[in-house]
């Protein structure tokens, strides 16, 4: 099983970028915990970090011919991209959507994610650990996934 972990915007500044709300692991460092668990699971991880829309938009449209399942932060796109939305709609792969911090406790403008509606499911608030249970999930969903979203095959 394949699966791409995917950083959006600002998420490449990790450990220096307000450690008090994202911690003071760096990008690399969670990376690297996502491969050993990659390891101990028996799966292939990717992990990617873009700080354009476009880019990530491409690097979904790829996944969904090349990985059986999507971990992805968008950062603050998170708020009002409709496009990567579209995106991961498009794609017909499970995608787990990670928050490092608990984006309902935070501003009114964090509250709102217009990807949530379109992923198989959130996880937010519980840092750098958020990707490794996402990990886990997407490893018992993706065998599943397509049998399950097309009821019509
Ligand atoms: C974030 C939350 C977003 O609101 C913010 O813009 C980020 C990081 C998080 O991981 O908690 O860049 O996605």
């Amino acid at each position: 099983m394949k699966i791409l972990v995917l950083n959006g915007p600002n998420l490449n500044l990790l450990g220096q970028r307000e450690p008090s709300v994202y911690g003071t692991g760096s990008l690399d460092e969670i990376n690297n915990r996502i491969l050993v668990l990659a390891g101990e699971l028996g799966v292939e991880v990717t992990c990617r970090q873009s700080n354009n829309e476009g880019d990530l938009i491409d690097l979904i449209h790829r996944a969904a011919v090349e990985v059986d399942a999507v971990i992805f932060n968008p950062g603050a796109f998170t708020h009002y991209s409709y496009a990567l939305r579209d995106a991961i709609e498009a794609i017909g792969i499970p995608t787990v959507e990670v928050h490092l911090s608990n984006i309902y406790a935070r501003e009114d403008f964090r509250r709102h994610s217009v990807i949530a509606p379109v992923v198989a499911g959130q996880i937010s608030g519980l840092g750098a650990a958020g990707y490794l249970l996402a990990l886990r999930a997407v490893v018992e969903l993706a065998p599943c996934w397509r049998k399950r979203h097309c009821k019509y095959d």
